[in-house]
C-alpha cells in the first residue's frame, strides 16, 4: 500500500492554474527549499544559447515580474544588455509541473532598488558573493601565495557588486506530467489557452 500523501485533485480551470503558478513563485521566494527556488535562466549571446541556475529573489504577481541577484561584473550582465530577452525554466517533481517563462530582461547595477537589496543582504551569509575582488569567471593565475601577493587588509569597507536582474514576464508555458495524460497550457496578456488536455 502506498504511504504517499493523497494527491490533491488536478486543477481544472485555467485561471486557477495561473493563480497557483504565481502562488508557487511567491512561495519560492520565501522558502529556500522550495522546488521552484532555483530555476535555469537562459539567454542568448552572439547567436548561441547561455544558461545558468539562479536563485529566485522576488515575484510580483500584480506586475508579472520576477527578479534575481547577480554580480554586476558577471558575463551575463553584458549579455542581457546586448540581447534583453530570456527564458526561465522551472521544474517541480512533486507537482510534476514544468514552467517555462518567456521574459524581457533588464539589469540594474545602481539605484535605490540595488541599495535597498544590498542593505538586506550585507550582513547575510551570501554577502560575500557580491564582494569578491575578482570578477566572476575571471581566469586565475594560480600562482603560489607569497608575502607580496597576499592582499593587505583595508580599513574601508569593500564596495559591493550586487546587481538585480529583472524579468518582465511575457508568457507562461505550463506542463503537467501525469499517467492519466499530460496537460499543457499557455498564459499571456492575450489570454489563456489549453495546448494539451
Ligand atoms: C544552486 C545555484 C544557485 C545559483 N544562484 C545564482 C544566483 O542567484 N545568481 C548568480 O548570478 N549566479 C548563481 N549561480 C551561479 C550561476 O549558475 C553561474 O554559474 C554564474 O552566475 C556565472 O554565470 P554567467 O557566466 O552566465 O554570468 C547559482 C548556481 C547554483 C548551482
Amino acid at each position: 500500500m502506498s504511504t504517499d500523501p493523497p494527491a490533491s485533485p488536478p486543477l481544472e480551470i485555467l485561471a486557477d492554474i495561473e493563480q497557483a503558478i504565481w502562488e508557487d513563485l511567491a512561495c519560492a521566494v520565501q522558502e529556500p527549499r522550495h522546488l521552484w527556488r532555483t530555476p535555469c535562466l537562459l539567454t542568448s549571446h552572439q547567436q548561441a544559447p547561455e544558461g545558468r541556475v539562479v536563485v529566485l529573489r522576488h515575484a510580483d504577481t500584480a506586475l508579472r515580474t520576477l527578479a534575481f541577484y547577480t554580480d554586476a561584473r558577471s558575463p551575463k550582465v553584458g549579455q542581457i544588455r546586448g540581447q534583453p530577452h530570456g527564458m526561465l525554466v522551472f521544474w517541480n517533481p512533486v507537482r510534476s509541473w514544468q514552467l517555462r517563462v518567456r521574459c524581457a530582461l533588464s539589469v540594474a547595477t545602481t539605484g535605490s532598488a540595488v541599495e535597498q537589496a544590498w542593505e538586506q543582504l550585507r550582513n547575510s551569509r551570501t554577502a560575500g558573493d557580491y564582494l569578491g575582488e575578482r570578477a566572476p569567471g575571471e581566469k586565475l593565475a594560480c600562482l603560489p601565495l607569497t608575502s607580496e601577493s597576499v592582499p593587505l587588509p583595508t580599513a574601508s569597507p569593500a564596495p559591493h557588486h550586487l546587481a538585480i536582474i529583472s524579468a518582465q514576464v511575457q508568457s507562461l508555458d505550463w506542463l503537467e506530467l501525469a499517467r492519466t495524460g499530460h496537460r499543457r497550457a499557455a498564459f499571456s496578456s492575450e489570454g489563456a489557452a489549453w495546448l494539451q488536455c
